[in-house]
């Protein structure tokens, strides 16, 4: 029997482009991005480890518990055994800071007097000696890895592409409009997320050729035998003891940008970016 349906017609629906995975980071980009992430992250909690064996910084060449002149930064505890307070002295002027520096819990759960949280640092527990020979271990493969990108960047010139931004992009009126678009949580979408904004390259810029240049030349200054063969490294900070305090502060700047980088791709899509920069592809267009 023939049926009786109604016939529907169907128009063709005009085309619409899929998705396309392009490739987005070169493999030599992804493998130097995780182990500067991997090497960077081991360096900061040994690096604090290593603080607490004297948690004070000091400007100039020479400092001490009996020489405080060139004191800066201190961390410490103070108060009766059962209620000890953590303190941060920041140019003289003290600041409570109980249950983070100077005190804080131990794996335990009971106050350990200690100038760095136990979670903050590694090892978890005090340990002068493994956490410098872990330290200078990834120093190493942070320097490797340093050139290895810089040189990539450079011989493909995408440190000019995409890295630095362009005399363009630095003009008060773009700089102000890509603040604009990151505060409203725009970010680019389609072939405009095929490169870096500006605020992100200098971000990036910032990280990869001052800071970490400026952590490694004073992580040199301070070691006894790059100091002796190039007495100029500790000349260039002003002394062994300024050389310390700027890599410090050079570490606190860089744990900025590693808190930033990782709000900002959560907020822009953490699977698409961090798959991206795994496989390398990003899918762009189709919607
Ligand atoms: C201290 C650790 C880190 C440093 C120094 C760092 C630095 C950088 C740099 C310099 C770039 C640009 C790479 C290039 O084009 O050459 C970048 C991109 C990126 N990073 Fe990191 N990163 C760190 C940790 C992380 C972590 C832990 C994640 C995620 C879990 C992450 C996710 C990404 C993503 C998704 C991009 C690409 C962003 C985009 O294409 O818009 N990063 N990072």
């Amino acid at each position: 029997m023939a049926s009786t349906a109604p016939q529907i017609e169907t128009a063709p629906l005009p085309e619409r482009p899929g998705p396309r995975r392009v490739l987005r980071h070169h493999w030599l980009v992804r493998a130097t991005h995780w182990a500067y992430a991997l090497a960077i992250i081991i360096l900061i909690m040994t690096g604090l480890n290593i603080f607490g064996a004297h948690p004070r910084l000091y400007w100039g060449d020479a400092g001490s518990v009996d020489d405080r002149r060139g004191q800066w930064l201190a961390i410490g505890a103070s108060g009766p055994a059962a209620a000890r307070d953590g303190w941060l002295e920041l140019n003289g002027t003290r600041h409570t800071t109980t249950g983070l520096l100077g005190v804080s819990a131990g794996p335990d759960g009971r106050p350990s007097l200690v100038a760095f949280p136990h979670w903050a640092t590694l090892p978890a527990m005090r340990d002068l000696a493994t956490a410098r020979t872990w330290h200078f271990f990834f120093a190493w493969v942070l320097i490797l890895n340093g050139l290895a990108w810089l040189g990539h960047a450079l011989l493909s010139g995408r440190l000019w592409r995409e890295i630095l931004p362009s005399r363009a992009q630095l003009s008060p009126a773009h700089l102000w409009h890509d603040v604009i678009e990151h505060l409203k949580l725009n970010f680019p979408k389609g072939e405009a997320a095929l490169s870096y904004e500006v605020l992100q390259r200098l971000a990036y810029a910032g990280v990869t050729l001052i800071l970490l240049p400026i952590v490694i030349l004073t992580g040199l200054a301070m070691s006894p035998g790059m100091d002796a063969a190039w007495p100029f490294l500790d000349a260039l900070w002003g002394g062994r003891q300024s050389a310390r305090s700027v890599h410090f502060l050079a570490m606190a700047a860089i744990t900025g940008f590693l808190a930033l980088h990782l709000v900002l791709v959560i907020l822009s899509g953490p699977i698409r970016q961090v798959g991206a920069m795994i496989t390398g592809r990003l899918a762009i267009g189709g919607q």
